[in-house]
């Protein structure tokens, strides 16, 4: 059946920030086509499903998105699947539902429109290849309209093959973007209203490159290059492994003013044993000794991690060593999930599968205690002044909701306060998940 060419999209993404960046990378490159964004609420002629792979039932959320996409007259509009499910399950989506028009895989993005145009003769259309020419090439430039806190993707993919994960089949081997390419969008995304980077990759800190000198530099030399560029007043970086965390990042932290005290480096268990069957190249010590380097040199990091429970052969006593290295990292957030059996994956036929009761529990146990430490980082915040950048408008009339350096949300009421603003805040009161803030002064930055 040919369809119209759709003039309306929307995009919606799960997951990781990676596919956050993916997301708004497809809606530039639709627009670019002429299409416009449907408005909130409205019907769209074209639907992107952006999907996750992470962890169970993925899948299914996927077909059930679908479902729900048919309108009351039992049309629907056209529909991609993108994203990590795609990659993974591409011909069985096809075989699974007549209603998906379009499969495009994450490093074959950039050929939306040519997939859209071939969805439009009555064709369906599959597209999961790894082309060696990368798709950021191919890509239209940033939009002029950019968030105040904005992604970049600098590094893409995995050669780690936790034995748990997915994300090296769904995103391929970790490849780094060129120097050139990542401050020339820096630029256009501070252009564009930008205050705020954050640098991703699936092991960002594994980025490698060649400065213009033509000198080889790590994520630290390229996080030096961009706190030069003017009107960029804040830097991130997700997510890291422990293995590529090297002197030279950590020592960004003590020198570079505008990277934030914040390290997300996930560690995923405490106890060796577990580490060695999850393929972690790491142990606990290890680990807790690269936290002791980065507090050396930035004493009031933010630090995060995340946590899988019920890894196969996972007794009482590994889940207890877990919560043991969570009291001795001290974290200011962290995130915990139970283990979920990757189809293809090595984890997944390995002996000693945990109950899921077990699981349950023993995330409970985690999760209390990663909220205790959550508050108490929260309660000692209390009464600093310090930075918020405004974001997004709260809940509440007048109430808007930023970030603190430490990658809080704290809430402000305030006429003075703009979205896109940097101002000065003091902290006046801690709840498990965010602050509550007052403006000192408005910073003219
Ligand atoms: N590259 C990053 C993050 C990858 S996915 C890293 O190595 O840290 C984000 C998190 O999802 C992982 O850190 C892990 O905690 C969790 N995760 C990945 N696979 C999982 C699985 N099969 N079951 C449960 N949690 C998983
Ligand atoms: Fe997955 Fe491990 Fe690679 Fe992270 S480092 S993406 S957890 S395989
Ligand atoms: Fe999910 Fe793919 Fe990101 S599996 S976590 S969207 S890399």
């Amino acid at each position: 059946m040919t369809r119209p060419t759709p003039k309306t999209f929307r995009v919606k993404s799960f997951g990781c920030q990676m596919n956050v960046y993916d997301g708004d990378r497809m809606a530039e490159l639709l627009a670019d086509q002429g299409m416009a964004p449907a408005a909130d609420g409205a019907d769209a002629d074209i639907v992107v499903l952006n999907t996750c792979h992470i962890r169970e039932r993925a899948a299914e959320k996927v077909y059930s998105d679908i479902g729900r996409l048919k309108r009351e007259d039992g049309s629907r509009p056209m529909i991609a699947v993108a994203g990590c499910v795609a990659q993974a399950e591409g011909a069985e989506i096809g075989r699974r539902t007549r209603d998906v028009d379009i499969v495009v895989g994450p490093q074959a993005y950039h050929r939306l429109p040519d997939l859209v145009a071939r969805a439009a003769r009555g064709e369906r259309a599959l597209d999961t290849d790894m082309p060696a020419d990368s798709k950021f090439g191919a890509l239209p430039g940033r939009s002029r309209r950019q968030r105040p806190s904005a992604f970049l993707t600098v590094q893409e993919g995995c050669d780690k093959f936790c034995t748990y994960c997915v994300v090296p089949y769904t995103r391929g081997a970790e490849i780094s973007r060129p120097w050139d390419a990542i401050i020339d969008e820096a630029k256009a995304l501070v252009d564009g209203g930008a205050r705020e980077i954050t640098l991703l990759g699936q092991n960002v800190n594994a980025w490698e490159g060649a400065d213009p000198a033509g000198r080889v530099q790590g994520l630290d030399g390229l996080i030096r290059a961009l706190d030069r560029l003017p009107g960029l007043a804040r830097i991130r970086y997700t997510t890291s492994h422990p293995q590529d965390m090297r002197q030279g990042l950590i020592d960004a932290h003590r020198d570079v003013e505008k990277l934030m005290p914040f390290l997300h480096l996930p560690v995923q268990s405490g106890s060796d044993r577990i580490l060695k069957a999850m393929n972690r190249s790491h142990d606990a010590d290890s680990y807790l000794r690269i936290l002791d380097r980065v507090r050396a040199a930035r004493p009031d990091i933010a630090l995060s991690g995340d946590f899988i429970v019920g890894f196969p052969g996972e007794t009482e006593a590994d889940f207890e060593a877990t919560l043991s290295i969570v009291r001795a990292a001290g974290y200011a957030q962290a995130y915990s999930f139970k283990y979920s059996a990757r189809p293809g994956t090595p984890a997944a036929a390995m002996a000693g599968a945990v109950g899921d009761a077990v699981m349950d529990e023993r995330l409970q146990r985690l999760q209390v205690l990663i909220n205790a430490q959550q508050q108490a980082f929260n309660d000692a915040t209390v009464g600093r002044r310090t930075t918020v950048l405004f974001e997004r408008p709260g809940k509440l009339p007048g109430q808007l909701i930023g970030k603190s350096p430490w990658l809080q949300s704290v809430h402000v009421v305030d006429p003075d306060a703009a979205i896109g603003d940097i101002a000065t805040v003091d902290l006046l009161s801690a709840g498990p998940n965010s602050m509550a803030g007052a403006l000192a002064a408005k910073k003219a930055a």
